[in-house]
């Protein structure tokens, strides 16, 4: 059994408590110490909660960094975006394995000290990409792989939600109030909130690498600083073409995810709020819906899935099928595949090319 701390996910928080449960689906790592919040009393309520030993409940992280070191296999940092930085660091500081939630950083220079850092210490820094957790996303990646819509030539991903189609930052919403703060998130709302999950998720799926990019960032919302819509047109190394388009002022949208891949034999659809389901086109023949749990899955979306077929999976699954493979590395050594670092660094040197491009009137950037 792994033992590990958490950073962030205090009393209220939205994705700490999600981190725990994913963590504990798997039984391979348990929860032993935290600094849950920058409020000491607040961590030691929780603390107290989750059934921890109070003298190992800190009141900063560069505390638990410190005395934690020898004791546990890894630390999780789910805080809001502007203490990722320092806290990986202190943590990577003490040789302390790290899986951080995204955005990395706020800066590329940022990212890249911080791989630097796990590198030269010998150390596992993961990154949840959530998305890459899901069985169908997996099943998407293997029939890419093996050729089964020949060769891409057009990539549509969206990401709209509608959370923030008004301005809750204004009304002392907790999650709205820092992400749609230059200072604490990073100088992007939205795209380093969702469009981040699109940069993540279309070279993991179809192992292509994005070479250009032109973005338009928008603020919908009357009066909000950062972007909260964005439209950006990409360019691969093969050649393909794509379309991105994510946005948290899409009114009513709820968490509408979908990746759509075109290549020269067929097309991919997975749409992440009907997340067992794989619509596959074959060029010149009827469209087949391909389902999770089916006996003929592939190898790697078969060994994601959790329940029988027909019982559905999601959210919570996916994040324990990224922490299954982090915690699989941190045990055996062996190198497993789960977002890493480095796919942080290119997740934020892409945000960066998209400010500029978007200030330079949608000019196209070569990105690498
Ligand atoms: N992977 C995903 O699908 C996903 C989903 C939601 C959020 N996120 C990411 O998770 C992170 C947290 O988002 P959230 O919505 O849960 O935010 P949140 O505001 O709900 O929670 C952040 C928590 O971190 C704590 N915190 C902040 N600074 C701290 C510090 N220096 N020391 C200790 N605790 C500190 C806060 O007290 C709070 O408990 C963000 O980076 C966000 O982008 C990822």
């Amino acid at each position: 059994m792994l033992k590990y701390a958490m950073i962030g996910g205090g009393p209220g928080a939205f994705v700490g408590d999600v981190h725990r449960r994913a963590l504990s689906l798997n039984g391979q790592a348990d929860l032993v110490a935290g600094c849950f919040s920058r409020d000491l009393e607040k961590s030691r309520v929780l603390g107290r909660e989750l059934g921890l030993d109070e003298d190992r409940v800190y009141a900063t992280p560069e505390e638990l960094a410190r005395l934690e070191a020898g004791d546990i296999d890894f630390a999780v940092v789910v805080t809001s975006n502007e203490a990722h930085y320092p806290n990986v660091k202190a943590c990577l500081k003490s040789g302390i394995n790290v899986m951080c939630d995204k955005p990395f950083t706020h800066t590329s220079a940022q990212a890249e000290e911080l791989v630097d850092m796990a590198r030269e210490r010998g150390l596992v820094l993961g990154l949840t990409y959530t998305y890459a957790g899901y069985p169908m996303v997996r099943q998407m990646r293997e029939m890419i792989a093996r050729g089964d819509i020949g060769e891409i030539r057009f990539i549509n991903c969206e990401y709209p939600q509608g959370w923030l189609a008004e301005p809750l930052e204004n009304t002392g919403h907790v999650q709205a109030t820092w992400r749609a703060d230059p200072v604490r998130s990073g100088g992007t709302l939205s795209l380093s909130d969702v469009g981040s999950h699109i940069e993540y998720l279309v070279p993991h799926v179809t192992g292509l690498r994005l070479t250009r990019l032109a973005a338009r960032l928008d603020s919908l919302v009357e009066g909000r600083i950062l972007d909260d819509n964005g439209v950006i047109l990409t360019e691969y190394d093969s050649g393909a073409r794509g379309v991105y388009w994510y946005s948290q002022a899409a009114t009513g949208m709820v968490n509408g995810l979908k990746v759509r891949i075109f290549g020269d034999k067929g097309g991919l659809e997975w749409f992440q709020e009907d997340p067992d389901h794989l619509r596959f086109m074959p060029i010149n023949e009827p469209a087949r819906l391909i389902t999770r749990g089916a006996p003929a899955l592939l190898p790697g979306a078969m060994a994601y899935s959790y329940t029988p077929a027909g019982h559905p999976e999601g959210w919570l699954l996916a994040f324990a099928n990224i922490y299954k493979a982090f915690c699989d590395t941190l045990a055996t050594g062996a190198s497993v595949d789960f977002p890493t670092g480095e796919d942080g660094v290119r997740g934020i040197r892409f945000m960066e090319a998209c400010l500029e491009s978007s200030k330079n009137n949608t000019a196209w950037l070569e990105v690498g």
